[in-house]
C-alpha cells in the first residue's frame, strides 16, 4: 500500500498517555498500585453522578442530546451566561480540536506556551495550522512571550491557567495587560481545567465574570476535579459568534449519554466537589512538605499536581518507582529531565509514593 500523508501530519508526536493501572500491574506483577500520573479525583466519582447513570443506563439505545440540552442549562445557571455562549465536547480534549478545525487553514498558525498540555501542538498540527512555541519564563508562562509571539498568520493562541506540567498560574492583572496586545481577530483560548483548585485570589478566572472579551474562550472540565475523566465531558464558554462557528465544525452527538447524565448530577453534588478539591488540595500540601524534608525541590503549585525535582534522572526512578506499584509521570518529554509530576492521591497513597520514592532514592 502507497499512502500520500500530508507532512503536517507526519509531524505529530503521537501523545503518550498513561498506562491503565491494569496494565502496569500485570507488566510488573504488582497488586494495589497507586496511581498519581494523570491528576485525576483519587476519590472516585461524585455518588450522585454514579446514581445517575445507575438510572439512566436503559436509555443506551438512544442516541444522545446532540444539543446537551440539560447540561448545557445548568451551566448557563451556574455562570450566569446565556446557554449560546457554551459548547460541550467529549472532554476539552474534544472542544481544542473543534477550535482548531473551525479556525485554522494552512498559513494559519497558533501561539502556545512551552511546555504546556501537548493536546495543543497535537490539534493545530492536525487541522493543517502551525503550532508557534512561546518558551516559559523559568516555570511560568510568559505573557510577553506569547503576545509577542503573534504574527498576522495568528488565529488564536492558547494559554493554560493553571499551567500543565509546571502548576504556575497567571494573575488577573498579568492578563488584562496581555489582552492589551493581543489583536482583534486573535482568539485567546484559557485552558482552565484545574480552576477549581486554584487558592490565589489574585489569579485570572475567566468565569468570575460573564466573558468581559469576545475574543476570550474559557475551557473546564469534568474530568479532575468532578472525577469523571473516564467519561469524558468538558466545556467552552465563548461569544456566541465563536460557538455559532463550532457548531458547524463539531459531531451532532459528540458527547454520549450518560456522560450527559453524570456531570448534570455532578454539578449538583457541591458537597463531593468542594471534599474533592479539601482533600486534594491537603494531599499536595502533605506532599510537598515530606519531599521539601528529603531536600528535594517541589514547584509551586495552584493545581492537584506539581513538579518535584528529584535531582537525578527521573525516568530511572518512575522505572523504580512502578517496581514499588507508584504511578507517577516522567517530565523528559517536556524537557525536565530531573522532575516528576505527582498527583495528589490518598492520604494512604500520598504516604506509600513518599515512602517508595525515599527507597528509590
Ligand atoms: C491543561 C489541560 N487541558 C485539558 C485537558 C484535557 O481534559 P479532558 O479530560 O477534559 O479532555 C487536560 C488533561 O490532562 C489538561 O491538563
Amino acid at each position: 500500500m502507497k499512502l500520500t500523508i500530508p507532512e503536517q501530519i507526519l509531524s505529530i508526536a503521537p501523545y503518550e498517555p498513561g498506562k491503565p493501572i491494569e496494565e502496569i500491574e500485570r507488566e510488573y506483577g504488582i497488586e494495589k498500585s497507586v496511581k498519581l500520573a494523570s491528576n485525576e479525583n483519587p476519590l472516585g466519582p461524585s455518588p450522585m453522578a454514579a446514581a445517575a447513570v445507575q438510572e439512566n443506563i436503559g436509555n443506551m439505545h438512544r442516541y444522545p442530546d446532540g444539543s446537551w440540552h440539560r447540561l448545557r442549562n445548568k451551566l448557563a445557571e451556574k455562570y450566569g451566561v446565556g446557554r449560546d455562549t457554551i459548547i460541550i465536547g467529549n472532554g476539552s480534549d474534544d472542544i481544542i480540536a473543534i477550535l482548531c478545525h473551525a479556525f485554522l487553514g494552512p498559513g494559519d498558525n497558533a501561539v502556545m506556551p512551552f511546555p504546556s498540555f501537548l493536546m495543543y501542538d497535537i490539534s493545530v498540527r492536525a487541522a493543517g495550522g502551525t503550532p508557534v512555541r512561546a518558551p516559559l519564563n523559568g516555570m511560568a508562562i510568559d505573557l510577553d512571550a506569547v503576545a509577542g509571539a503573534i504574527t498576522p498568520m495568528t488565529r488564536m493562541v492558547f494559554l493554560t491557567n493553571p499551567n500543565n506540567p509546571t502548576g504556575s498560574h497567571f494573575s488577573k492583572n498579568d492578563f488584562q495587560r496581555f489582552l492589551k496586545a493581543v489583536p482583534e481577530d486573535v482568539l485567546v483560548i484559557v485552558d482552565e481545567a484545574y480552576a477549581e483548585f486554584v487558592r490565589d485570589p489574585e489569579a485570572y478566572n475567566a468565569l468570575e465574570v460573564p466573558l468581559a472579551d469576545p475574543r476570550i474562550v474559557c475551557l473546564r472540565t469534568f474530568s479532575k476535579a468532578y472525577g469523571l475523566a473516564g467519561f469524558r465531558v468538558g466545556y467552552g464558554i465563548m461569544d456566541p459568534a465563536v460557538a455559532d462557528i463550532l457548531h458547524r465544525v463539531r459531531q451532532p452527538f459528540n458527547v454520549n449519554s450518560l456522560a450527559q447524565v453524570a456531570a448534570a448530577a455532578a454539578l449538583d453534588d457541591v458537597e463531593f466537589l468542594e471534599k474533592s478539591v479539601k482533600v486534594m488540595l491537603q494531599g499536595v500540601d502533605f506532599l510537598q512538605a515530606e519531599l521539601t524534608a528529603m531536600g528535594l525541590t517541589v514547584h509551586p503549585s495552584q493545581a492537584n499536581f506539581f513538579l518535584v525535582d528529584v535531582k537525578t534522572d527521573a525516568s530511572r526512578v518512575f522505572q523504580e518507582l512502578l517496581k514499588h506499584g507508584v504511578i507517577v509521570r516522567a517530565m523528559g518529554s517536556y524537557g525536565f529531565e530531573t522532575c516528576l509530576r505527582v498527583n495528589a492521591g490518598l492520604d494512604s497513597e500520598n504516604k506509600t509514593f513518599i515512602s517508595a520514592l525515599k527507597q528509590v532514592l
